[in-house]
C-alpha cells in the first residue's frame, strides 16, 4: 500500500456509528475551559476516524491499550516513554514547527528531548563543560547571539547539554558526576560566548521499552546524529531550543526522532591553533 492510499474503510459510503462520535463531542458542551473542549472534540473526532479508517480489530485495540499501559510502567523520574513516542512519531518535531516562529535572522529550533534536567551551573566564557576526562576530541564551540537585525544580545543565557562519550547523558549513566557535559554561559557584551567540550558522538534513543520495540517492528533503527543541545533565553526574546548537528554524520539523513534542519549542521574546523572548533551564531526572534 503506498503511503497516499487510503485503508480500506476510508472508501465506505456512511461512516459507521456517526451519531457516536456526535454525541460524545456534545457531551462536552459543559466544559468551562473552551481550549480543552475544542481539542478534545478534535481529538475525539480524529480518533473515531482513525477507527473506522483502519477497521480497527478488538485485538489491535487491546495491543494499542497494553502497549501505552507498558509506556507507562516503564516511566520514571530519568525515564519518559511518552516523549520518546511523540518523538519517534514526529509529534514533537511538528508541535514545535506550529509554535516556533521562523524567519531572516532567526535560527531554526528542534526538540527538546527527554534529557534536559533543569538549569545548570554557570561557566564563565572559555571554561570547560567536562567534569571529569572524557575520551574523544577536545573541541572549541564558539558563536554570538543576535537579534534578527544582527544586533548582539549581551547576558543571554544559554544551556548546553550533550552526551559522554559511551553515548550515555549524565542522568542515563551512573558513573558520570551529575551535570557532567552541561553548562550555563552568558554571553558577553557582544553577544559571544565559547565553551571547551569534546566532539559529540551519535548515540541511540533508550530503546529498550515499548518505543524501541515500535522502532523495531517498523523497520526503523533508533539513532540520534552527533549534536550539542542549546537552550538560549534573553528578556524581550522568544526562548530558543535547538540542537548544533555535526556534519558528515551518517545519521544525519535518517535521525529516529527527525529533529534535523539543514540550517543546523555545521562542520568542525581546525582553528590557527590546530584545535578542533565550531562556529554557530545564533538569532533569536523577538517578543511581540
Ligand atoms: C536527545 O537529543 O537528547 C533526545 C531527543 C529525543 C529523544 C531522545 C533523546
Ligand atoms: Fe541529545
Amino acid at each position: 500500500m503506498s503511503s497516499t492510499e487510503n485503508f480500506s474503510g476510508a472508501d465506505r459510503q456512511q461512516p459507521v456509528f456517526p451519531e457516536l462520535t456526535e454525541e460524545v463531542i456534545d457531551r462536552m458542551a459543559g466544559a468551562g475551559n473552551q481550549r480543552l473542549r475544542q481539542v478534545m472534540g478534535a481529538l475525539v473526532s480524529h480518533l473515531h476516524a482513525f477507527v473506522r479508517d483502519t477497521q480497527l480489530t478488538q485485538e489491535e485495540w487491546r495491543s494499542a491499550i497494553d502497549f501505552l499501559t507498558r509506556a507507562g510502567q516503564i516511566c520514571s523520574d530519568s525515564r519518559q516513554e511518552f516523549i520518546l513516542l511523540s518523538d519517534i512519531l514526529g509529534v514533537s518535531m511538528l508541535v514545535d514547527a506550529v509554535n516556533h516562529e521562523s524567519g531572516a535572522g532567526i535560527t531554526d529550533s528542534t526538540v527538546l528531548g527527554p534529557f534536559y534536567s533543569g538549569r545548570q551551573r554557570e561557566l564563565a566564557f572559555g571554561e570547560s563543560i567536562l567534569l571529569r576526562d572524557e575520551p574523544g576530541s577536545p573541541l572549541k564551540v564558539r558563536g554570538h547571539v543576535r537579534n534578527p537585525a544582527g544586533d548582539a544580545i549581551p547576558g543571554a543565557s544559554i544551556e548546553v547539554w550533550q552526551t559522554a562519550g559511551n553515548q550515555l547523558y549524565d542522568v542515563q549513566d551512573e558513573t558520570q558526576p551529575p551535570g557532567h557535559l552541561r553548562a550555563t554561559f552568558k554571553t558577553a557584551s557582544d553577544g559571544g560566548f565559547l565553551f571547551q567540550t569534546v566532539l559529540p558522538v551519535s548515540y541511540p534513543i533508550p530503546d529498550d521499552g515499548p518505543a524501541g520495540q515500535l522502532l523495531t517492528l517498523l523497520g526503523r533503527h533508533p539513532n540520534r546524529p552527533a549534536h550539542i543541545h542549546f537552550l538560549i533565553s534573553a528578556p524581550g526574546y522568544r526562548t530558543l531550543v535547538t540542537h548544533v548537528f555535526m556534519a558528515g554524520d551518517e545519521f544525519l539523513n535518517s535521525d529516529a526522532v527527525f529533529g534535523v534542519k539543514p540550517s543546523l549542521i555545521v562542520a568542525p574546523r581546525r582553528n590557527g591553533a590546530g584545535e578542533l572548533e565550531i562556529e554557530y551564531n545564533f538569532g533569536l526572534a523577538s517578543l511581540r
